[in-house]
């Protein structure tokens, strides 16, 4: 982030978390200037963008205020999720695709979808570098990419880790069709049918899905909204069951967005090195943050090769390119082989095309854009919220990726809230998809990667509207 978008952001989570108030001043541009230690122009810019956003008012002659319609968020939702659970079988993949196939279509409006808008990606660069990759494509890159992938990709992969202070070797990548299959292989490199694995409770459907076809069993570990997954519940399932495997995310987790802070990621890693239990880190999101630098990886605290580090440009830079990648430490060469006897590689000229992409430079520019319009956007999507759902509603403040978590007042059933919602055009992701146990049936995890017009602020009315009606069923059933 720039220095006038950190202010900017700083100010803004002052105003949601309730500090700044309706109606209170900000400080002159003098006196923020000299306070916070950045020029004028830093500030005026960041007025402006607060201004912009809606959320301060300058008045004549008097300075900014904040304004009259920024008011306080409803709460966040406090509690861990679930007390400790059996593990179980999960059966949830067909509930997760009626869901899921009903989000899939641009009539709907997507509040319930996995993607942020398609026209926040430089599309048009990425078609030149795609053009350019096909035609001078090498004969024998068919050989060459095959997996491990594209030297040159995986180089550049591997600066980028470089440059968050991770050391991987260029040898240590494998590249995959997506994080998906990432994830994937690196759950068949580690486990056989009948074992149990640790998730988070709630945890992505597509963990849950990937559990029940490889015929394992899951244990859903409670997690917190904001810190992430409980490390004493997880140390009682580590001696309770004795896990092949624990899958989760440790930057701006899906659903919650919860993002574990980097002591917690340094114990989780010791922990599970104590048991010898991979790690299967999901890390799609970890580019989408919102503070001065990226959330470390679980990875970078690993010193026995334990962690397998899966992420992909899908959700950064280029959706619908299916290319994304692990670094699993120790499972390279299984995870490589069953690659190969799966998908055998991926794409060339699409390996090619983010090569080049990344080479030639430009990615960080777009990263800290796009940083910057889902900053934003979440600062409005809350707002709207506040001023449409029911009282009772909690919604989580995540400092990175685009979703929103939703507790909804007691007893609203969000699989209705769905149903009702996509019968007047919009989607939603109700709670009850992201785990395997009957949990979070007043939960709904909304996008705010979509860009804010008067359809989706229409949208977000008519969702609370929907659930205050459900309030209402509610309260007259006998
Ligand atoms: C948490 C999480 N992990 C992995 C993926 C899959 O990523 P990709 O599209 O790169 O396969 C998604 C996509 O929705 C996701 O939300």
């Amino acid at each position: 982030m720039k220095r006038y978008e950190a202010l900017a952001h700083e100010i803004s989570q002052s105003i949601l978390d309730g500090v700044l108030l309706p109606g209170d001043r900000l400080p002159s541009v003098r006196q923020a200037s000299s306070s916070r230690e950045v020029s004028p122009s830093t500030v005026f810019q960041a007025y402006y963008l607060l201004e912009a956003q809606g959320l301060i008012v300058a008045r004549e002659r008097s300075g900014y205020y904040v304004a009259a319609s920024a008011r306080q968020l409803p709460p966040e939702p406090e509690t861990m999720s679930l007390p400790d659970q059996d593990s179980v079988q999960p059966d949830t993949s067909e509930r997760v695709f009626e869901v899921l196939e009903t989000t899939m279509t641009r009539d709907v409006v997507p509040l319930g979808s996995a993607f942020p808008s398609p026209l926040l990606f430089p599309m048009k660069r990425l078609a030149r570098m795609m053009s350019v990759s096909v035609q001078n494509l090498d004969p024998w890159s068919s050989v060459d990419d095959l997996t491990p992938g594209n030297a040159r990709l995986r180089r550049q992969i591997a600066l980028r880790y470089l440059i968050d202070g991770l050391h991987i070797h260029t040898d240590d990548i494998v590249v995959t069709n997506g994080a998906l299959e990432a994830l994937n292989l690196c759950l068949m490199a580690v486990t056989r049918p009948g074992d149990a694995v640790l998730v988070e409770s709630p945890t992505f459907y597509a963990a849950l899905q990937s559990i029940e076809r490889n015929g394992l069993r899951a244990i859903e570990v409670p997690t917190h909204p904001r810190e992430g997954i409980d490390l004493a519940a997880m140390e009682r399932a580590l001696e309770r069951y004795q896990p092949a495997a624990c899958w989760l995310m440790t930057n701006f987790q899906n659903p919650l967005g919860s993002l574990m802070s980097d002591e917690k990621k340094q114990a989780l890693v010791k922990l599970l090195a104590r048991y010898q239990v991979p790690l299967i880190e999901d890390d799609v999101y970890g580019e989408l943050y919102f503070g001065d630098r990226r959330p470390t990886p679980a990875k970078a605290f690993d010193t026995e090769g334990l962690v397998m580090h899966c992420s992909s440009f899908s959700k950064c830079l280029a959706p619908g390119y299916r290319v994304g990648w692990t670094a699993p430490g120790r499972f390279a060469r299984a995870v490589a082989r069953h690659k190969l006897t799966t998908t055998l590689t991926t794409s060339a000229p699409v390996q090619g095309a983010l090569a080049l992409y990344l080479e030639k430079g430009g990615y960080d520019r777009h990263l800290r854009q796009l940083r910057q319009a889902l900053a934003a956007q979440q600062v409005v999507f809350m707002e709207a919220v506040a001023r449409h759902f029911p009282q009772g509603t909690r919604v989580t403040r995540p400092k990175g990726g685009y979703f929103l978590w939703l507790e909804l007042p007691d007893g609203v059933d969000a699989l209705r809230v769905h149903k009702h919602a996509l019968s007047q055009g919009i989607s939603v992701a109700p709670g009850p998809i992201f785990s395997a146990q009957p949990a979070f049936g007043n939960c709904l995890r909304l996008n705010y990667g979509h860009l804010w017009d008067a359809r989706v602020e229409a949208a977000l009315a008519t969702l609370g509207r929907i659930v205050a009606g459900e309030m209402t069923r509610q309260t007259m059933q006998p």
